[in-house]
C-alpha cells in the first residue's frame, strides 16, 4: 500500500459542506493531543501537511486529505479538551455526532488511543458509544515510542494497550481490529495502510 499523492482540499464545520464525490474515507478520531494529526502525516509521509501542536485543540474543522486520487483521510478535532469552553465542547458533540451518524462514504473510524498513559474514561465512553452506533472502528494505539514515566503511570505502553483491551471487552462481543503506532518512527504504517485498502476493497 503506497501513497503517491496527498492533497488537501478542504475544511468543513458541517457534515453538509464536506465533499460531494462520494470517494471512500477514513476519520481519525480521539482525545485532542493524542496524535490525529500526526499520525496523518506519518501514513502521508509529509512532516506538515496537516498541522500539529504541542498544544491541545489545534484541530478545529473537518479537514480532508485526498490520497492517490481516489480515497480520504479525515482530520477531525480532538475531544476531552478540558479547557475548551463549555460551548465549544457542545458544539463539538453536535458536529462530530452528526458527522459519524450522517455521512455516508465514511468507511471506518480510526479511533486514536495514547499508549503512553493508563487507560481514560472518556476513551472508553467514546468507543462505546461508537460501537453502539454500530460505525466500524479500527482502534490505533499512539505514542508507543514513549518510555514508561512514573508521572504517566509507570507502566509500558505495551502494558497500557493490553489494560485497555481489557477493559473494552466490557462494551464489545467483538474485540475491534488494533494496531500500535508512532509517528516517531512510523510504526504501525504500512499495517494500517493495508487495513485501509482492505476496507475499501470490501
Ligand atoms: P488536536 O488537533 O489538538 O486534537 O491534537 P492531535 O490529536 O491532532 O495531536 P497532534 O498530532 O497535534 O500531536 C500532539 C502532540 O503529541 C505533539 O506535540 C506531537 O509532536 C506529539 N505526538 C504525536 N504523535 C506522537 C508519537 O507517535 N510519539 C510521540 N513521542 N509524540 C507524538
Ligand atoms: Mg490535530
Amino acid at each position: 500500500a503506497q501513497v503517491a499523492t496527498a492533497e488537501f482540499i478542504k475544511s468543513s464545520t458541517k457534515t453538509e459542506e464536506c465533499p460531494t464525490d462520494g470517494l471512500p474515507e477514513f476519520a481519525l478520531v480521539g482525545r485532542s493531543n493524542v496524535g490525529k494529526s500526526s499520525l496523518l502525516n506519518s501514513l502521508v509521509r509529509r512532516k506538515r501537511l496537516a498541522l500539529t501542536s504541542k498544544k491541545p485543540g489545534k484541530t478545529q474543522c473537518i479537514n480532508h486529505f485526498r490520497i492517490n486520487d481516489s480515497w480520504y483521510l479525515v482530520d477531525l478535532p480532538g475531544y476531552g479538551y478540558a479547557s475548551a469552553p463549555q460551548e465549544a465542547r457542545a458544539n463539538w458533540y453536535e458536529f462530530t455526532k452528526n458527522y459519524f451518524l450522517n455521512r455516508e462514504s465514511l468507511v471506518s473510524v480510526f479511533l486514536l488511543i495514547d499508549a503512553s498513559i493508563p487507560a481514560k474514561k472518556i476513551d472508553l465512553e467514546y468507543a462505546s458509544w461508537l460501537g453502539q452506533n454500530q460505525i466500524p472502528m479500527t482502534l490505533l494505539f499512539t505514542k508507543c515510542d514513549k518510555r514508561k514515566k512514573k508521572k504517566n503511570g509507570g507502566k509500558r505502553p505495551e502494558e497500557n494497550v493490553e489494560d485497555f483491551q481489557k477493559l473494552i471487552r466490557e462494551y464489545f462481543k467483538e474485540a475491534p481490529p488494533w494496531i500500535m503506532t508512532s509517528s516517531v518512527t512510523n510504526q504501525g504504517r504500512e499495517e494500517i495502510l493495508l487495513h485501509m485498502a482492505q476496507l475499501r476493497n470490501y
